[in-house]
């Protein structure tokens, strides 16, 4: 298991059937959810199943996703985050780094990964999760729930492409975590019968700097699993990268393979490595 998840498969919390099949899946973060996909008569039940989720050693990291700060269920989900093995809480409709605040004073150092873009306002402040002293670990982005705030018909351009206002979400969210110095984690592709859209979905989402992605359904792990493992290819070219600069540490610009390679590319080749391992 990787400490940056690449897969983060969200599970209906009130369904012990999806659970088990989360479990059995190779997801890397499961995020059991109390939130929107639980209905509000369901909650107190969904909260009883993860009371009773057993202890259990290794695997894949647990995440809950609790209700926002603002709904009358914050406090009653709060309550079970003394159950076995819970790794961090997902925060869904953040604002700003001050959300994340109010959240961490009460559940003091647990990681926290934040859904940032979930509202009209939380696109003017994308830039204030920066704070050394924040248990935040992640930040991903929604555009279900902004296109609904929005008031938007769809989320879709005529062509089929994300619309402007998501792709900025996107970008923000990005650059936001990348900010923050947390990771940037790529949203919901809802289709999951479509898996060659899911692949280049999250191939994009890697290429352009996210280092994992929310999944769905248990089919969308192994296709986001291999989107964000780097390729036998990509590790060769980065490791003739760091190779090129530690036979010429004095350089600042080199040749491999052909191509110019400078500083930007040794970061890049590194943290290609770094991820690899
Ligand atoms: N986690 C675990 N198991 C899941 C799952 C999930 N997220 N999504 C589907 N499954 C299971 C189904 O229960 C089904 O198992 P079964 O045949 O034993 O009943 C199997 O995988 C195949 O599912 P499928 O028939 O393809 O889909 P579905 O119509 O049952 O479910 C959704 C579709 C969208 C309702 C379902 O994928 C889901 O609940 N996803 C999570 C939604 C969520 O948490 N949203 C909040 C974040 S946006
Ligand atoms: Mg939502």
């Amino acid at each position: 298991m990787t400490a940056e998840p690449r897969s983060w498969l969200f599970v209906p919390a009130d369904s012990e059937r999806k659970i088990a099949k989360a479990l059995d899946s190779d997801a890397d973060a499961i995020i059991f959810d109390l939130e929107d996909s639980v209905a509000p008569a369901m909650k107190p039940v969904a909260r009883d199943v993860l009371r009773n989720l057993l202890k259990r050693s290794g695997g894949p990291q647990w995440w809950v996703r609790i209700n926002p700060l603002a709904s009358e269920y914050h406090k009653d989900d709060l309550d079970i985050l003394g159950i076995a093995d819970v790794h961090g809480i997902v925060l869904p409709k953040t604002e700003s780094g001050d959300d994340v605040r109010q959240l961490a004073h009460r559940t003091g150092n647990i990681p926290i990964h934040a859904i940032v873009t979930e509202t009209a306002a939380s696109l003017f402040g994308l830039l204030s999760y920066r704070d050394a002293s924040s248990p935040l670990a992640a930040m991903s982005w929604g555009a279900e729930d902004l296109s609904a705030a929005l008031g938007a018909s769809s989320k879709y351009d005529t062509d089929g492409e994300l619309a402007f206002p998501y792709q900025l979400a996107r970008s923000l969210c990005l650059a936001g975590a990348v900010a923050a110095a947390v990771q940037p984690v790529d949203g919901v592709f809802a289709d999951f019968k479509d898996e060659a859209g899911l692949r280049a979905e999250a191939e994009a989402a890697r290429r352009e700097g996210f280092t994992g992605k929310l999944a769905i359904h248990p089919a969308q792990v192994p296709v986001i699993n291999a989107a964000f493992t780097p390729s036998k290819a990509d590790v060769e070219h980065a490791e003739a990268i760091v190779a090129a600069f530690e036979a010429q540490p004095g350089a600042g610009v080199l040749s491999v393979h052909g191509k110019m390679v400078d500083r930007p590319h040794l970061t890049q080749a590194q943290r290609i490595l770094d991820r690899s391992r």
